[in-house]
């Protein structure tokens, strides 16, 4: 593309210039913070936040109300500004909170802003208009416009090809709150016995941008808030992927369920989540009791079988005869 048609399209954007400026900005604080090195607190169980998250989220409330006087902001750290606005921003300051924590750099900040037509209830869902991804680990900008694709650092981006879900890379979460109803795990155990596996990398927005830019081909979690999604919903949308719920019903923001994939496997995920529910075509693996009895039948105990030796491999048979 010409430097000058690249221009006009960039002309062409209401939002995205503004947000993205923004979260670059909110994304250098977050890496300064996470260099320097930052005390944890506890909201709850594991739900964990930190100087950085309340202090990016103050900054970007600030720049959006001089940027967007008119706009409406629900952020996760407690901003709730002019709800009835026409325009909301869904901000999550720092996505992987748990992750930024550790010292491990996969997080993001995440800006979604949807157009709420007049007169819409407070439960209504409007129109996903924006979304903003940034990685300031990796400098990476995921951005996109309703109608004006998806594009990663300027440069168009599109949901994988894959159409199997045996050949799927997928990614999900887990929550940091009632962990014990969750029956996440057991999806996590049938997902990675029926595709090239499962990442849990640890920031929503990010695998909702990863899906969008082709380098996962599914994602589902449940329980996530709207700050969490907003901007990676539209991300996929716009590279041509689709978003639903487990059963495949239109998303909404407020939805305890979120399916996201290229498109191409999503008949495929939502019939393997109907079996899920229903208990059907499961594929059982042995606990771990089930396991350490199968072992001890194999290696009982006497024998001179190095620990952690498999039974019949060559290590195994060489000890056995003296060799
Ligand atoms: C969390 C991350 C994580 C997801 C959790 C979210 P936070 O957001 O997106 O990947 O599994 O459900 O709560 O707390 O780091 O902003
Ligand atoms: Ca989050
Ligand atoms: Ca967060």
């Amino acid at each position: 593309m010409s430097g000058s048609a690249k221009a006009a399209i960039q002309a062409d954007f209401v939002f995205v210039p503004r947000a993205a400026e923004i979260a670059r900005e909110a994304g250098a604080r977050l890496r300064e913070y996470f260099i320097q090195g930052v005390e944890t607190e506890y909201k709850g169980d594991v739900d964990l936040v930190t100087v950085a998250d309340r202090a990016v989220e103050k900054l970007i409330r600030e720049r959006l109300r001089e940027v967007f006087p008119e706009h409406g902001i629900y952020g996760e750290e407690g901003t709730r500004e002019r709800m009835d606005g026409e325009y909301r921003w869904y901000v999550d300051p720092l996505d992987g909170t748990t992750n930024f924590a550790h010292g491990f750099p996969q997080f993001c900040v995440s800006m979604g802003l949807e157009h709420r037509p007049k007169g819409a209830k407070p439960g209504d869902d409007g129109t996903l208009v924006a979304g903003v991804i940034y990685d300031p680990m990796r400098d990476e900008l995921f951005t996109a416009e309703r109608g004006r694709g998806t594009q990663v650092n300027g440069k168009s981006a599109r949901v994988s090809r894959v159409a199997d879900l045996a050949e799927a890379l997928l990614a999900t979460g887990f929550p940091s709150r009632k962990r014990h109803a969750s029956p996440n795990i057991h999806f996590y155990h049938e997902f990675t016995l029926r595709s090239h596996g499962v990442r849990r990398a640890g920031s929503a927005a990010l695998d909702l941008a990863y899906v969008a830019s082709g380098r996962m081909d599914g994602f589902w979690e449940f329980n996530l808030n709207p700050w969490d999604t907003a901007a990676g919903i539209l991300l996929v949308e716009e590279a041509g992927g689709r978003v639903t719920d487990f059963a495949g019903a239109r998303y909404r923001l407020a939805s305890d369920e979120i399916l996201a994939s290229n498109g191409l496997i999503h008949e495929e995920l939502i019939g393997f989540f109907s079996d899920m529910f229903a208990g059907q075509n499961l594929s059982p693996i042995p606990t771990a009791a089930e396991f350490a009895k199968n072992r001890e039948r194999a290696t009982p105990a006497g024998t001179n079988r190095p620990p952690g030796t498999p039974a019949g491999s060559k290590g195994a048979r060489e000890q056995e005869s003296g060799a």
